[in-house]
């Protein structure tokens, strides 16, 4: 039983009662499953304990915690990644999985004589059925190296900008004057000599 319809009555459709040739590979979609939602989690922890110092005023004391947020990038893409693997691992072996046929009050599904359930392959398609015909093992491996080259020089890119900024740091934001209506003027231009003093 599972908190499914708020009663915690209604049953689950498991995995146990697909035919066994028609159930994913089971390791692969329970750790990446886990992968993502565990680094997921920390992520949101991590956010929230830097929400707390933020109006505590101590987080730029905090180093560890603003070197795990750098840090944490790498594992925010790794759980990208894993997420991406467990929806696609996960389902398999089909591309699109025919609907399950309901008995007719629509308390369980429709179990055949084999004990599994029964549904419509005609309205289903195979992952070995969408091998595109008109692609071959060559284009195919020829457009993710392009790909990859492409990602990883602006991954680079990227670094390189990020690591700019953070070493210059934020700059620092002048208050207009109060009741003197050519105040945000001055401010701007004072920002602007700020600029040209740094650079
Ligand atoms: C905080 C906990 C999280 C929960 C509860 C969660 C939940 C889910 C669910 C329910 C799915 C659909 C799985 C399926 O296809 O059956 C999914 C897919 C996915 N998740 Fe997460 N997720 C979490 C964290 C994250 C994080 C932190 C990332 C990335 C930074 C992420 C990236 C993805 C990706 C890329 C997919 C695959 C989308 C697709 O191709 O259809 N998830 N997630």
């Amino acid at each position: 039983m599972v908190f499914d319809d708020l009663t915690f009555s209604k049953p689950v459709v498991g995995l146990d009662r697909f035919r066994p040739e028609d159930r994913p590979p089971l390791l692969l979609s329970y750790l990446s499953w886990r992968v993502m939602v565990g680094i997921g989690v920390l992520m949101i922890a991590a956010c929230a304990l830097g929400i707390y110092y933020n109006w505590r005023k101590t987080l730029p004391e905090k180093r560890w915690l603003l070197w795990s947020l750098v840090v944490g990038i790498v594992f925010v893409m790794a759980s990208n990644q894993a997420g991406w693997i467990g929806a696609e691992v996960g389902r398999q072996p089909w591309i699109v999985h025919p609907p399950v046929i309901w008995n007719e009050d629509g308390t369980d599904l429709v179990v055949g004589e084999d004990g599994f359930y029964q549904y419509d392959e005609a309205v289903g398609l195979r992952t070995v059925h969408a091998v595109s015909p008109s692609v071959n093992a060559a284009e195919a491996t020829t457009s993710l190296i392009l790909f990859l080259v492409l990602y990883l020089s602006l991954a680079a890119v990227w670094i390189m900008v990020l690591d700019s900024k953070i070493r210059k740091g934020p700059e620092e934001y002048v208050i207009p004057e109060q009741g003197d209506e050519h105040g945000v003027k001055k401010a701007s231009a004072a920002r602007q000599h700020a600029r040209l003093d740094n650079a």
